[in-house]
């Protein structure tokens, strides 16, 4: 994973602004499948399994990048998907259209803190491996809430930093490679979720060894 990508990612709780974040992306879109692609592989399968057992058609897929989970969803799902990177945007239109996936309705360039879609759009929202990248996790949260309706679900995938046990130890020792891989080490459920959302929350551990978590909310 080149230097610089991990040194925009670094930071109090990778608190990226939207250019730095469009920056990272356009650099390493090209080989973003053949790295983090591969280690995200299990939880992602597992995150989109989530998203087919939830009711609704209507899906929206927040930080779609180069479209890895496209092809994983149901036939029977509706996908919108958006990123702020135009060239992970490219590469997702491009596997689009090369599978011919018929379930894929829209891939848009937006902000998944301040989307334009009107409130109650969505059944269910899904955000794989991007809470931790946005610069404001909890207002990602908060405009998920806005844009799913009320009884819709709304799920997370991401690396969240234990607060101890084995694999708290695993990650202080692997603290300099994580920001590399584009997670910070440091970040917590706490720092996107408050503590009513918590609260009613499903949190599953994802292979490999737990490293990411998929956390589950009812709207
Ligand atoms: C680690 S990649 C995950 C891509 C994809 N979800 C996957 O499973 O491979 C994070 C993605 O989130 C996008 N992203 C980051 N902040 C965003 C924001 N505020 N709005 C929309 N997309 C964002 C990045 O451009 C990047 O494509």
């Amino acid at each position: 994973m080149p230097d610089a990508y991990g040194a925009a990612l670094r930071g109090p709780h990778s608190q990226l602004d939207a250019d730095a974040i469009r920056t990272a992306y356009s650099r390493y879109a090209g080989s973003y499948d053949s790295w983090f692609g591969l280690i995200s592989s299990a939880a992602r399968k597992a995150a989109v399994a989530a998203v087919s057992r939830a009711p609704g058609e209507a899906v929206l897929e927040v930080g779609v990048g180069t479209g890895l989970a496209l092809p994983l969803h149901s036939s029977e799902k509706r996908i919108t998907g958006i990123d702020l990177s135009r060239e992970m945007l490219a590469l997702a239109r491009k596997r689009a259209a090369e599978l011919g996936l018929r379930h894929v309705e829209d891939l848009l360039e937006m902000d998944a803190q301040a989307t334009s879609f009107e409130a109650g759009s969505f059944d269910i929202a899904v955000a794989m491996f991007v809470a931790s990248v946005v610069p404001d996790p909890r207002a990602l949260v908060k405009e998920l809430r806005r844009v799913v309706k009320p009884g819709g679900k709304i799920l997370l995938v991401n690396h969240f930093a234990r607060e101890s046990g084995p694999m708290w130890w695993l990650e202080r020792a692997f603290a300099p490679a994580s920001s590399l891989l584009g997670w910070h080490s440091d970040f917590r459920l706490e720092h996107i979720f408050a503590p009513e959302d918590l609260a009613g929350a499903k949190i599953t551990d994802m292979k490999p060894l737990g490293l990411f978590r998929l956390v589950e909310l009812s709207n």
